[in-house]
């Protein structure tokens, strides 16, 4: 490793500018985290000048001189790039930090409203729809007026109740009968929770795929069963993963899904129904663990890859 990816950005005088080094923030509230060790790690090895930065404690400037962000006191700017890498808990702020970075021309590989937008199922969803990729049947409705008219389409299918913001599974609860459907809404209305109501695709044992995907390839791709008697497939439910080859239609699916997004580096999950594939959902921050682990690929190098061939270094502040 040379000596300038160890410098820190304030360190570097304005001669550096002229080389080339990506200047780069891992947005992420722990170090200790798989995916920010990982990504921070591999940066380190593509020379990159890279710094983990908590976005939980970035200050946000607005004056009339212009726009600056705070660490600690101290102003991060300039940069050439961030890595936003941000938790479902701490959205909002999240969203706020990578405006602040796009206002002060700082390259992301997604901008706040696309984050915001994935954040939220049913929007996320919505925009999948009006590009016309195939997703589960899926129903938004307070106060559950028309229910039972969506229970008769499906003609026989489960439900699955899911809150509008992910927690890695939790409160994604199947549904067998009308009335219990109409019990478990209004509860999650009792406790304002919003949430949506989606055909259970049974077909698919509890099974579905991640695909990972960087810039216009999928890098890389997983199966994940849910664990004895879940039908949840998530990693940190206990699944399991194993590698998968995907067919040509979940491979274009999966970069189509991503793109129409408007995240470029993304987790989309498949699940294969008796019409096809379907977009459950696209990830904005996707976990390296399970995946790097399963597949052996090294993911991490690639979305720096990808950063290094995207973020304009050439920039002088
Ligand atoms: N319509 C469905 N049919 C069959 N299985 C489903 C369906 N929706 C969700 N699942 C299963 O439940 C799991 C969790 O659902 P989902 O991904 O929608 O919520 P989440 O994991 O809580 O959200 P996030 O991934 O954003 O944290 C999925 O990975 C999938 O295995
Ligand atoms: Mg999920």
């Amino acid at each position: 490793m040379d000596k300038l990816s160890l410098i820190s950005p304030h360190e570097r005088d304005a001669d550096d500018l002229t080389l080339s080094v990506l200047r780069l923030y891992i947005l992420s509230r722990s170090p200790a985290l798989y995916s920010t060790r990982r990504l921070y790690e591999a940066a380190l090895g593509l020379e990159v000048d890279v710094r983990i930065i908590n976005h939980m404690h970035c200050e946000l400037s607005l004056t009339p001189k212009g726009v600056d962000i705070l660490y600690w006191g101290e102003s991060v700017l300039p940069v050439d790039a961030i890595l936003p890498r941000i938790g479902t808990s701490v959205t909002e702020q999240g969203a706020a930090v990578i405006r602040h970075f796009a206002m002060a021309g700082v390259y992301s590989p997604f901008e706040a409203e696309s984050l915001l937008a994935t954040r939220n199922k049913f929007s996320a969803l919505q925009i999948l729809h009006s590009h016309g990729i195939p997703i589960p049947r899926t129903l938004m409705s307070y106060p559950m007026a028309s229910v039972d008219r969506f229970w008769q389409e499906l003609q026989g299918r489960k439900i699955v109740i899911k809150p509008l913001v992910g927690t890695q599974g939790e409160g994604v609860i199947l549904i067998n009968n009308l009335a219990d459907l109409i019990r478990i809404g209004n509860l999650f209305q009792r406790f304002g929770r919003r949430y949506l109501l989606q055909e259970y695709i049974e077909e698919a044992h509890g099974q579905d795929i991640r695909a990972f995907v960087v810039g216009d390839e999928v890098v890389a791709a997983v199966r994940r069963t849910a664990a004895w008697g879940d039908f949840r497939s998530n990693f940190h439910r206990g699944s399991t993963l194993e590698p998968i080859e995907l067919t040509d239609q979940e491979y274009v699916l999966a970069v189509r899904a991503a793109a129409t997004l408007k995240i470029p580096i993304a987790g989309v999950d498949i699940i294969r129904s008796h019409r096809g594939p379907l977009i459950l959902e696209v990830n904005a921050s996707p976990g390296l663990e399970g995946i790097e682990r399963a597949t052996q690929i090294p993911i991490a190098e690639k979305i720096i890859l990808y950063l290094q061939q995207k973020a304009d270094t050439s920039i002088d502040f």
